[in-house]
């Protein structure tokens, strides 16, 4: 295993094709600023419908989604996201009119229920959630967000995923989410103004290098 050359072939996929899974990777990047535009009607039904086609443990389909898709709701989300002050300041003006804001929740309960079930108990993981190494209702949740980013720019949408961090308890208190629901974060959906592109500090950090991010069969040099 050492020393085994780390080689990539641009022929294994059909990278030019568009739509392709990766073609749309290519061209997903966080938008920070969009258009004060609505999305058809039903479309983010049916991506969410789609996305939620990725895989879930246990078959435990604990991955539930709050959609703000009515102007009064995204900004209801906002006000209770920043003070007043802390909007006006805000470096991305332009991420505050995306049209739609989905919040996906993991539901730890219908893991441990699950994993209680006659073909599950011998992980030990319906006991509570305590027990639980990797946290799979959110593990399962990013699934279906990353799938619902690219669905997303599939249909010419462009998405930011954004954490919640302290706003967590205040949104779920705002939109009435059962306390022990566990939110991954917000992904915000519009189309791009691309007028007024903002890029984040993040956004400027070069990729790391595939072998730097690669370990074919052990660590190399070997810890
Ligand atoms: C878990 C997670 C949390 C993030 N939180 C924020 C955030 O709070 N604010 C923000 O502007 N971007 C946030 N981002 C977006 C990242 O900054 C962005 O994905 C990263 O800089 C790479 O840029 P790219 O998405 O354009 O490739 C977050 C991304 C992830 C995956």
């Amino acid at each position: 295993m050492v020393g085994r050359w780390l080689k990539t072939s641009k022929s294994w996929s059909n990278s030019s094709t568009k739509n392709s899974v990766t073609e749309t990777l290519n061209r997903r990047k966080s938008c920070r600023s969009f258009l004060d535009c609505k999305l058809p009607d039903g479309l983010i039904l049916d991506l969410i419908d789609k996305a939620r086609r990725t895989p879930t443990a246990g078959n435990s389909q604990g991955v539930e989604f709050l959609v703000l898709d009515e102007k009064s709701l995204v900004e209801d989300f906002w006000r209770v996201s920043f003070s007043e002050k802390d909007k006006s300041t805000f470096s991305f003006p332009g991420l505050l009119r995306a049209p739609v804001l989905v919040i996906p929740f993991g539901v730890p309960s219908r893991y441990i229920e699950r994993y209680k079930e006659n073909d599950k108990n011998y992980t030990n993981l319906g006991e509570n959630t305590k027990e639980w190494k990797v946290p799979y209702w959110l593990t399962d949740a990013a699934f279906a967000t990353m799938a619902l980013q690219l669905l997303a720019i599939e249909n010419q949408l462009e998405t930011c995923f954004i954490g919640l961090f302290d706003r967590e308890e205040r949104i779920k208190e705002t939109f009435s989410i059962p306390k022990t629901y566990e939110a991954l974060g917000v992904l915000i959906l519009g189309y791009p103004d691309t007028e007024q592109v903002t890029v984040g500090g993040s956004q400027k950090r070069k990729r790391r290098p595939l072998s730097e991010v690669v370990h074919l069969g052990a660590w190399q040099p070997p810890l």
